[in-house]
C-alpha cells in the first residue's frame, strides 16, 4: 500500500490556526475531494473534530490514544501503526494531518500531495521540513484563486512507486468499476443535426465514442430517453412560441419547445454508434405524459416527486459513482447531474461526452454542477 500525505501549507509552513485551516480555497478543497474520493484516509483526532463529521464517499480512520474514543461513521485506532494496518487492503492511504500526525508519518510517506500558498500566514501548527534530496517534485501546477498557490506531487527518491495518476500533466481520476455506472442522458437523434427540425445541438451526433469509452470504466450502463407525444400543451406551433411560458394550469410544464423525440419517429432513436437499447442494463423513458416535460432523468415531474426509478435502481446495484454524459449539457445533463448529487452519488461529468445548446448556458450548467459537488473530466482518457 502506498502511503501518501496530503497537505496544504502557507509559505512559512503554517497549516492551522486555532484548530482550523487559516484560509478558504474552494478550488483546493475540490482537488482534495477529487484526489481522495473513494479512498481511505487517516487523520488525527483533532483534525477529525475540526472537520466535525466523516467525509462522504471515503473510508476514514481516526487515531486517538484514548481507548474509549469513538467517531461516528469512522474507524478508530489507538496507534498510527494500527491505523495503517487497518487500511492495508487499500491501494493508497491518504494521511490527512494534522501537524502531530504529519510529523510522525513523514518518514513513512512515499508521496506528498502538496498545496503551497504564495503567502505567509499566522498560525499555531506547521508542516515539518523535508530533508534535502528526500523527495523529488514530479508534477506542479500554478493556481490563482483568492491568492496564488501551487499544487505539486512529490515522490520519495529511490523508492519503487507505482506509476502516479498523471497523464499529459493532468491528474487522473481513479474509478472503482464495481461501484460505477455510466449514464447516457438523452443521446437521441432529435437533439442532433440529424433531425434539424427538432432541437439540434451542434456536435450532438459526435458523442457516441466518448459515451462508449466511459462505459468501459463502469459495471452497469443506463440510458434515458425523452419519449414525447406528438401533441401536448408544451408543443410550440411556431418559431415565435419556442421558449415562451406555457399558459394555463400546468404545474409540470414550464416553457414551450418544438416537437422532439416523438415516440416512433427518427428523433426518438439513439444517436448512431451507441449500443442497441436492449444492450443497456436500464432504459429510462420520460416525458410520455403530455402534461409532463421533465429535464432530469430521475423524475417525471418538475417537483421531483414521481421517480423514474433510476435512483432506486442505481442504489440497488450498489453504485456510488456515476460517469455522466449526454445531451444537452445545459438542460437534461445538468438537471440529471444535480438530481443524482442530491441523491448522494459521486458525479463525474465527461465534457467530451456532452454537448450544450449554448456556450454561456453550458458554462453556467458546469458551474452549477461544480458548486453542487460534481467533478469534471475532459474525456475518458482522464480516467484510470
Ligand atoms: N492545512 C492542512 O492541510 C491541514 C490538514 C489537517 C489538519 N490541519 C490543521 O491542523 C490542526 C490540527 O493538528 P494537530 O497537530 O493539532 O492535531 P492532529 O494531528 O489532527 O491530532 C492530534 C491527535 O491525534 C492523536 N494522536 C496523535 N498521535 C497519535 C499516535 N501516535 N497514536 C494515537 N493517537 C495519536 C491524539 O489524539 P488524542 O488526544 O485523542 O489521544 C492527538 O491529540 C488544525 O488546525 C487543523 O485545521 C491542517
Amino acid at each position: 500500500m502506498l502511503i501518501s500525505i496530503i497537505v496544504a501549507m502557507a509559505k512559512n509552513r503554517v497549516i492551522g490556526k486555532n484548530g482550523q485551516l487559516p484560509w478558504h480555497l474552494p478550488s483546493d478543497l475540490q482537488r482534495f475531494k477529487q484526489l481522495t474520493m473513494g479512498q481511505t484516509l487517516l487523520m488525527g483526532r483533532l483534525t477529525f473534530e475540526s472537520i466535525g463529521k466523516p467525509l462522504t464517499g471515503r473510508r476514514t480512520i481516526v487515531v486517538s490514544r484514548d481507548p474509549e474514543y469513538q467517531a461516528a461513521g469512522c474507524e478508530v485506532t489507538n496507534t498510527i501503526e494500527a491505523g495503517i494496518q487497518l487500511a492495508s487492503p487499500a491501494e493508497e492511504l491518504f494521511i490527512c494531518g494534522g501537524a502531530d500526525i504529519y510529523q510522525q508519518t513523514l518518514p513513512l510517506a512515499e508521496r506528498i500531495y502538496l498545496t503551497e500558498l504564495d503567502t505567509k500566514m499566522e498560525g499555531d501548527c506547521y508542516f515539518p521540513e523535508l530533508l534535502a534530496g528526500e523527495f523529488q517534485t514530479i508534477y506542479t501546477e500554478q493556481c490563482t484563486e483568492v491568492m496564488n498557490y501551487s499544487f505539486s506531487i512529490l515522490q520519495r527518491n529511490n523508492c519503487n512507486l507505482p506509476a502516479p495518476l498523471i497523464k499529459n500533466e493532468e491528474i487522473m481520476i481513479r474509478i472503482d468499476k464495481v461501484k460505477t455506472a455510466s449514464f447516457d442522458v438523452d443521446p437521441q437523434r432529435g437533439f442532433t443535426p440529424l433531425c434539424p427540425d427538432e432541437l439540434p445541438v451542434i456536435g450532438g451526433d459526435q458523442i457516441a465514442g466518448e459515451l462508449n469509452a466511459q462505459a468501459g470504466f463502469a459495471k452497469v450502463r443506463l440510458v434515458s430517453k425523452d419519449c414525447h407525444p406528438a401533441e401536448a400543451p408544451w408543443v410550440a406551433h411556431s418559431a415565435a412560441e419556442i421558449m415562451q411560458p406555457v399558459s394555463g394550469d400546468y404545474p409540470n410544464l414550464d416553457i414551450k419547445w418544438p416537437p422532439h423525440c416523438v415516440v416512433g419517429t427518427e428523433g426518438n432513436r439513439l444517436i448512431p454508434g451507441l449500443p442497441n437499447e436492449a444492450d443497456y442494463d436500464l432504459v429510462i423513458e420520460k416525458g410520455k405524459d403530455p402534461l409532463m416535460h421533465p429535464y432530469g432523468a430521475c423524475y417525471q415531474d418538475l417537483a421531483e416527486t414521481i421517480s423514474t426509478g433510476a435512483i432506486e435502481w442505481l442504489k440497488e446495484q450498489r453504485i456510488d459513482t456515476i460517469l455522466l454524459g449526454g445531451l444537452a449539457t445545459d438542460y437534461c445533463v445538468k438537471a440529471t447531474g444535480l438530481q443524482l448529487l442530491r441523491a448522494g452519488f459521486r458525479i463525474i461529468v465527461n465534457l467530451a461526452g456532452c454537448r450544450g445548446v449554448a456556450e454561456e448556458t453550458s458554462q453556467q450548467a458546469i458551474e452549477d454542477m461544480r458548486s453542487a459537488g460534481a467533478e469534471f473530466i475532459n474525456s475518458s482518457a482522464d480516467l484510470a
